[in-house]
């Protein structure tokens, strides 16, 4: 492809030898798990997102798995979530042996839709767990009005303003395309309740605090020490990153995409993981983008309802209209920091002559 979806690696490029110099001091120290860069780098984060406890884990999956465990939510218990979202955010819900409750999302800001949520409470509910998809701030305010505990599925929004100060727990990944990435698989549990925070921190290692005594039957799920190294370098340049990708989506408003399809409302808090337009035409649009070698996609095309391992839950094709729609209509075009003005005009360029309209405005 002549344009990528995203490019991680003009990300990280510029701090190589930042990068090997802090590796190098780790492969000095030979501590590799559970050592001086994961403690700082939870102690870095916690004070970047404003909570008061970070725990680092292997990936954004167990984070939920485990901020789920720590709050006891297993068999019998019901989470609301979206079903326009990526698989882990129920796969982990089904996981624990509760039962994932899927609410339809808002057709505008494609989260949870807090009125069709509230009719899904029951005496079993246990947790709401709003996603911020794409960077953009679930509606946390209406939701905890609720009364429910929130658990912020935060894996594509690191950054973005007032996330991980509502819920109870908020969960992010490092896959490398994240806000903030790693160089592999990271996740990371922030905690509003230090109790909670606590138990994260002894189920991540066995239900323990010492290796001496084991109070729960915990997990292996520690994030490494050259990962934290790594996301050290990279957390001072997450806010700079997240403003270069609110400027790159001002940039495709301005070069005229919304004359051809349904662009993402510019909230104030969206950091932008992902740039994501809909159309009904949205696979006329793809096939023009791939023709002209410009990496496109379309998220959650098979919501999370309608998954063959999820089918045991009942939903019907038809359930959940506007997440369906969404599944439809959604394609997301290229976003990093620092994609060039360029590449941008030319994918509106296409997208407007696909639809018949002709060139960058
Ligand atoms: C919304 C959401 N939840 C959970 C995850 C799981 O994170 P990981 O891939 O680090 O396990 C992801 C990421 O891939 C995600 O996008």
């Amino acid at each position: 492809m002549r344009i990528p979806l995203n490019d991680v690696k003009a990300q990280y490029t510029p701090l190589l030898g930042e990068l090997r110099d802090r590796f190098a001091d780790v492969l000095d120290s030979g501590r590799f798990i559970l050592g001086p860069n994961v403690k700082a780098f939870e102690e870095e984060a916690a004070a970047y997102l404003g909570v008061s406890k970070t725990v680092g884990v292997a990936n954004g999956t167990d984070a939920l798995v485990l901020v789920l465990d720590a709050l006891g939510i297993g068999p019998g218990d019901e989470v609301i979530c979206p079903a326009f979202t990526f698989y882990a955010t129920a796969e982990a819900i089904a996981r624990r042996g509760a039962t994932p409750v899927f609410a339809d999302i808002d057709p505008v800001s494609l989260n949870l839709d807090p009125r069709d949520t509230a009719e899904r409470i029951t005496a079993r509910t246990r947790a709401i767990m709003p996603v911020h998809l794409f960077g953009r701030p679930a509606p946390l305010r209406e939701l905890s009005e609720l009364g429910v505990p929130i658990i912020e599925d935060a894996a594509q929004a690191f950054g973005a303003p007032g996330v991980a100060t509502t819920g109870v727990a908020s969960t992010f990944s490092f896959y490398p395309t994240k806000n903030l990435f790693g160089l592999g698989d990271g996740g990371l549990v922030a905690a509003t309740d230090d109790d909670v925070a606590e138990r994260v921190r002894m189920l991540r290692f066995h239900g323990s605090r010492d290796k001496v005594d084991f109070h729960f039957v915990g997990y292996n799920s520690r994030l490494d020490e050259l990962q934290a190294a790594a996301l050290r370098v990279f957390l001072p340049h997450v806010a700079s990153w997240n403003t270069a990708r609110r400027e790159a989506a001002g940039r495709y408003e301005e070069l005229g995409l919304s004359d051809v399809c349904e662009l993402p409302v510019d909230d104030e808090g969206h950091v932008y993981h992902m740039y994501v337009v809909r159309t009904p035409e949205r696979d006329q649009l793809a096939a023009a983008l791939d023709e002209a070698g410009i990496a496109n996609a379309s998220y959650y095309v098979t919501p999370l309802h309608l998954q063959p391992a999820l089918r045991f839950l009942g939903y019907g094709e038809g359930s959940l209209p506007e997440t369906e729609r969404a599944a439809r209509e959604n394609l997301a075009l290229p976003m990093w920091p620092g994609i060039a003005p360029e590449a941008q005009e030319d994918i509106v360029t296409t997208v407007r002559q696909a639809a018949g309209v002709h060139a960058a405005r």
